[in-house]
């Protein structure tokens, strides 16, 4: 079999947690470690896609001929995909934090009689607002990481967020950080199931299936 190839594509990635700082010294975060994200961004630029890889806060290595901006909270996520566009497909990987801190302190919070209470605000849903721009890519695609009702959230979020595809994890066991994934790919068509796979082998499938769709 010929390997499908994404060369003359871009295709836009973003990956891993943002974090959402509480004061100059804390911040609010998840437990995304960026892993699925960026073997995705490395099975596209394989297939000669050009990968604009956006990546929150994580400690691994860019994969060869990706185009990496690091970012740290959601906002300048959001930034960073706006100025990456155009681009023909789109892979939302990145576990955004929901909400932010809604006033931050300028000098470290002390320790002291009272307890610090904080005030959050929602962030930007930055696969939504791309479902809905007029630069929206053709091909944009969302992943759900839910703990129950992984399909049913899956599906719902598909067409809130205007996505064409979304690949639902459970990580109600060891996906965050972990090797493998069990992925169900959710498109207009129905489900797809997939076995249980290493990360690596899950996006080179979910970047054949990008490469199939571009043609
Ligand atoms: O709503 P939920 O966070 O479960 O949706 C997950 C999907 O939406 C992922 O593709 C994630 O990258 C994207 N997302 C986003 N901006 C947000 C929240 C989620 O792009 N603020």
């Amino acid at each position: 079999q010929r390997a499908r190839s994404l060369a003359g594509k871009h295709v836009l990635v973003t990956a891993g947690p943002t974090h959402e700082p509480i004061d100059p010294v804390r911040y609010i975060a998840n437990r995304s470690s960026g892993r699925q994200g960026f073997a995705i961004a490395q099975a596209l630029a394989e297939r000669g896609a050009r990968v604009t890889l956006v990546a929150g806060p994580v400690t691994l290595p860019t994969p060869a001929a990706v185009d990496r901006v690091d970012v740290e909270t959601a906002r300048e996520m959001a930034d960073a995909v706006a100025a990456a566009l155009p681009a023909d497909a789109a892979v939302m990987v990145a576990a955004v934090a929901d909400w932010r801190v809604e006033a931050t302190a300028d000098q470290k919070l002390k320790k002291g009689t009272m307890q610090p209470a904080l005030a959050l605000v929602p962030n930007p849903d930055i696969l939504a607002t791309l479902g809905a721009s007029p630069d929206r890519p053709r091909l944009l695609i969302g992943f759900a990481a839910e703990t129950e009702n992984v399909l049913g959230h899956a599906a719902a979020k598909r067409t809130a967020k205007h996505a064409d595809w979304i690949v639902a994890n459970d990580v109600s066991g060891d996906v965050m950080g972990g090797d493998a994934n069990t992925v169900h790919l959710v498109t207009a068509l129905g489900v797809e199931q997939w076995e249980r796979l290493p990360k690596a082998t899950v996006a080179a499938r979910l970047a054949d299936r990008i490469a199939d769709a571009l043609l």
